[in-house]
């Protein structure tokens, strides 16, 4: 294939090529000028906020973790860069039966993040807890959910970067201009009607498994939900990114981006999502591990978890882990809401997610209220799964 270079960059760019502003920017920029040449970019632009993936040592492995220690012996971020879920609470780890040497070795990748001037808050809703980009403004983020969250329910623009990417635009301020980005690569491709009730964000979950499982790439119109909160929301886009790769969507009366509506119109009746938990849920799931907070829960979601936890305590042979943001865990501490929820027995584990902690062969089988999860939970850690609503997973948890 030749690849015809249309590419132009500003002096301060070029610089950077040039190994002007030292070795990381240098090969920072080597990344996204290569995208930019791959994906017929004309210019680079600025951003303004990235998030970064492939934070858990879990993933990384050494080779992932030489090249950070390289990338950070002159590599400083220039934009508001926050990180993805790591593979363990960063503080609490040790009481959530997470190895000495994991725990040594997750330390070290986070070190390289903050000798590079990340801010090592490690989650998967950054907009929950201050990376907040407003409508319209270009940024560059990695996790699948988190970018389709961004582009759909904030209207902010980014592409799905991978983790080398994403950690060159913050070395750099700057992402190609190509994909999400343009105007005309946001545009409604196909349109659903739902049929079918929604309550919860388990069915928000189980609608973005059906839509994602459809679509395949491309970016859905749909119509006929007249309310769904954050909560609700997030689930879909960890869902429907996850199920289908969507990484832009457009929901009537609820997010803001303008599009004309296609012709191309399919429904989603309540038979499509009971077929949906249905695949979900594993015969014979034996669940001696319950998770809920994929994607990381909002303080809203953890006061209503520790309502529900108040006065009861986890089964023997279960462990529940409820995930968030540290700043969340934080605020929740503060709250009592940590209090209540782990004197029931059950965790709040910050920094850390079920399907990235180094989980496999500790369960049998996962309850949670998040389709991704789910997938993750099989493909990864081949654990059985049963999808619920919020209530009956804590139900399960302390029966
Ligand atoms: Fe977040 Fe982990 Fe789920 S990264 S979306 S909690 S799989």
């Amino acid at each position: 294939m030749v690849i015809e270079m249309v590419l132009e960059l500003t002096r301060e760019e070029q610089e950077m090529l040039d190994g002007k502003q030292g070795r990381a920017t240098q090969k920072a920029m080597e990344i996204i000028t290569a995208l930019g040449e791959i994906y017929g970019a004309e210019r680079l632009i600025p951003v303004s906020s990235v998030q970064i993936a492939g934070v858990s040592y879990h993933n990384l492995g050494e080779a992932g973790l030489e090249y950070l220690a390289e990338m950070a012996q002159d590599g400083r971020v220039r934009v508001l860069t926050t990180l993805n879920p790591a593979g363990m609470d960063l503080e609490e780890w040790k009481k959530h039966g997470i190895s000495e040497e994991f725990a040594r070795n997750q330390q070290r990748v986070i070190d390289a993040f903050a000798a590079m001037g990340v801010i090592t808050t490690c989650t998967c809703t950054p907009y929950l807890i201050g990376n907040l980009p407003h409508y319209g403004e270009h940024i560059a983020w990695a996790e699948s959910s988190a970018v389709c969250f961004a582009n759909s329910v904030i209207g902010a623009r980014t592409n799905r970067e991978g983790g080398p990417s994403a950690l060159a635009a913050a070395l750099t301020g700057r992402t190609a201009e190509y994909g999400l980005h343009l105007d005309k690569n946001r545009l409604a491709q196909v349109t659903y009607e739902v049929e079918a009730e929604l309550n919860g964000t388990d069915d928000f979950g189980l609608l973005g498994q059906v839509i994602g499982a459809r679509t395949r790439k491309k970016i859905p119109y749909i119509r006929g939900i007249l309310h769904a909160t954050t909560e609700e929301l997030k689930a879909f886009c960890a869902s429907v990114a996850t199920y289908g790769g969507v990484a832009l969507f457009h929901m009537e009366g609820i997010t803001p981006n303008r599009t004309p509506v296609p012709d191309d119109v399919g429904t989603v009746a309540q038979d499509d999502m009971d077929r949906a938990r249905e695949e979900l849920d594993d015969e014979g799931a034996e669940i001696d591990f319950i998770s809920i907070g994929c994607p990381h829960a909002s303080i809203k979601e953890i006061a209503r978890i520790a309502e529900l936890l108040d006065g009861k305590q986890v089964a023997e042979g279960k462990t529940v882990w409820i995930t968030t943001a540290r700043p969340t865990k934080d605020l929740a501490i503060k709250m009592g809401y940590y209090e209540t929820i782990e004197r029931a027995g059950a965790f709040l584990v910050s920094d850390a997610c079920c399907a990235v902690a180094p989980l496999k062969g500790r369960f049998h089988g996962l309850m949670t209220d998040s389709a991704k999860a789910c997938f993750y939970a099989r493909g990864k850690n081949a654990f059985k799964t049963i999808i619920r609503d919020v209530e009956e997973c804590l139900r399960e948890a302390t029966s």
